[in-house]
């Protein structure tokens, strides 16, 4: 059986204006991707890197700029984000290094083992812990052993006394990368019925549980959190 779908759809409407939306926070992902790099490079010079929730391929895009022999493997169940992603690699050049797939991972057929794995701002849409626990589970299968994983989500401790603050800071970032009150108070909703955040501590361990070792905080930004991890044997 597939694994749950995300709550919020990323149709062709998100689609098309995801990259956009978020130009203005653009440092906060770039941040997270230059962590994520020296998280990476202990990995061979010709490695497979599975990408689960590729969306538009932004993480692809770096990292084939950085290590030109790498190959990619761009998982997603939403067909129009990866739309945007073929797009994305033609403009760079990198069409014969990226393989796409449409799909839930569990309903991708066998691939091959990875030499690392990203998911990148995925997770936290997983509200029930067990499947979230899945998905890693499934990433895991998916890696040689040893493999790295990097993964970031929103996290933040809901019940701490400082969450409040963050959650608002978070909307400021909302906010400064264009969104109307109206356009805040759609999202707070939504935000509140699909997206899950963990106290990072409590994150760092659902990802040890699933069968990987020594997940380290790589990245924090505001309520962007980023952990890197190694397949546990
Ligand atoms: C916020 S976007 C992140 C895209 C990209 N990783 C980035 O950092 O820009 C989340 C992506 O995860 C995909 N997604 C949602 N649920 C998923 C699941 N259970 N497994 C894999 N991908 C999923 C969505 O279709 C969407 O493209």
């Amino acid at each position: 059986m597939s694994e749950k779908k995300a709550g919020i759809c990323f149709d062709a409407e998100r689609a098309a204006s995801y990259d956009q939306r978020f130009v203005k926070l653009g440092a906060m992902k770039d941040g997270l991707h230059l962590c994520m790099r020296q998280a990476m490079e202990d990995l061979p010079e010709d490695a497979h890197i599975l990408c689960v929730g590729a969306g538009t391929g932004a993480e692809i895009m770096y990292l084939a700029r950085e290590f030109p022999g790498w190959r990619f493997t761009a998982a997603d169940p939403s067909a129009a984000m990866l739309e945007v992603c073929r797009r994305h690699a033609a403009e760079h050049g990198i069409e014969d290094r990226i393989d796409i797939r449409v799909g839930y991972l569990d309903a991708l057929p066998d691939l091959g083992l990875f030499d690392a794995a990203t998911c990148l701002l995925v997770s936290h849409f997983l509200t029930n812990k067990d499947e979230r626990r899945d998905l890693f589970k499934q990433i895991r299968a998916r890696l040689k052993p040893g493999g790295t994983l990097i993964s970031a989500d929103i996290a933040g401790d809901t019940q701490s006394k400082t969450y409040p603050a963050l959650f608002n800071y978070w909307l400021n970032a909302m906010r400064f990368a264009g969104s109307t009150d109206e356009d805040i108070e759609g999202y707070v909703e939504r935000f509140r019925e699909h997206v899950a955040p963990l106290p990072p501590a409590e994150l760092g361990a659902l990802i040890e549980s699933a069968g990987f070792e020594t997940p380290v905080l790589i990245y924090q930004a505001l309520m962007m959190h980023g952990f890197a991890a190694k397949r546990a044997e």
